[in-house]
């Protein structure tokens, strides 16, 4: 498609939320409207609003004051349209076909994580012009450097760690902090290192509960009073119960100390973005629409070295960026003694 021919633009926010997703939104949105005289349809709760033809026609003044906002204006929901459970389920891509056409979209920008960008690499292929926005706090989206929603998450779990410093530190005890990040240790290996944790454990590095207690009771008998291990929700650990908990009752089995726990939980993914994410989203945002205007298409937009790219949308369906085991932060956290449970 050529400069200056799209019109009509559909946005869709997708799975999880996080902070930023407005900011993302008004973007898009702004850009698309105020650069490239576009229109802008928001769908109503992901995948949900674009198969029953849920949506709002969003003007420039309704993507104004929500930059701070957290949570997503449009709602979102963790609808899979290629997902087939029921025989109804069959039509969920043609009904969505049907509302893009019906709608007289020339392309849609879905914002979301992993999950979204399969999804949307699949629209694409039954020939919908479609962008993908990633986001999330996990931080695990295949093809770029960050997402944003991650500095946001960080932020709150460093907050948390540091006040349970001085708690731990009053009554001697391990404390165990669990966060987010689904099957990726990147909340955890930030929010630790920034929290100062004693101990990080994260999915992509495998523990062993004995060194787990090691590292626990070499600080004791060298006069620390109180432990911190920041868990990542992603590590092996029963199903039956939080990581957190396991790891509180593993530890004041084998070791003669106190431990608590603590399961952040959804706070992580509430309220207003920081000011680095609303600029990663605005930024995101803002490239988007410009990359809608140019017709590149069938692509996700990305964060390289700082620079702004984009991505295939096929390259990064299906696949997860994990933290690597040598990640330079690791590799600094050993050097000053922080255990992540291996050694
Ligand atoms: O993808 C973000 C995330 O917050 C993960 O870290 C977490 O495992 C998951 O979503 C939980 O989300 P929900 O309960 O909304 O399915």
């Amino acid at each position: 498609m050529t400069q200056g021919k799209v019109k009509r633009i559909g946005i869709l926010t997708a799975g999880g939320d996080c902070p930023g997703l407005n900011a993302a939104i008004r973007g898009v949105g702004k850009t698309a409207i105020v650069a490239y005289g576009m229109e802008v349809i928001g769908f109503s709760s992901g995948y949900t609003g674009l198969i029953h033809k849920q949506y709002v026609e969003l003007k420039e003044k309704d993507l104004s004051g929500i930059l701070t906002l957290g949570g997503t204006i449009i709602g979102t929901s963790r609808e899979k349209p290629f997902k087939i459970i029921t025989a109804e389920d069959n039509e969920k891509p043609d009904l969505i076909k049907e509302t893009y056409h019906e709608l007289g979209l020339d392309c849609l920008v879905c914002i979301g994580g992993n999950g979204t960008m399969k999804t949307a690499h699949l629209l694409s292929e039954i020939g919908l012009n479609v962008i993908g926005i990633p986001k999330t706090i996990d931080n695990d989206v295949w093809g770029t450097d960050t997402t944003f929603g991650f500095d946001s998450a960080v932020f709150i779990a460093t907050e948390a760690i540091d006040r349970l410093h001085s708690t731990a530190n009053s009554h001697g005890r391990v404390m165990i902090i669990e966060v987010m990040g689904h099957n990726a240790g990147w909340i955890a290996l930030y929010a630790g290192m920034a929290g100062g944790g004693d101990i990080i454990l994260i999915p992509e590095i495998k523990h062993s509960m004995n060194k787990v207690c090691n590292a626990i009771e070499w600080r004791y008998k060298h006069n620390k009073p109180y432990s911190i291990v920041v868990v990542a929700e992603g590590v092996d650990h029963p199903k039956s119960m939080s990581a957190a908990r396991f790891f509180s009752e593993s530890i004041q089995e084998r070791v003669d100390v106190e431990a608590r726990q603590t399961v952040l939980g959804y706070v992580q993914r509430g309220g207003s973005p920081t000011p680095m994410d609303r600029i990663l989203a605005t930024r995101y945002g803002a490239y988007a629409a410009q990359c809608i205007a140019e017709g590149n298409f069938g692509t996700m937009v990305a964060l390289r070295n700082n620079d702004l790219t984009t991505v295939s949308l096929e390259e990064v369906g299906g696949k997860l960026r994990l933290v690597d085991p040598d990640n330079p932060l690791v590799m600094k956290g050993r050097k000053m003694g922080v255990s992540f449970g291996d050694e």
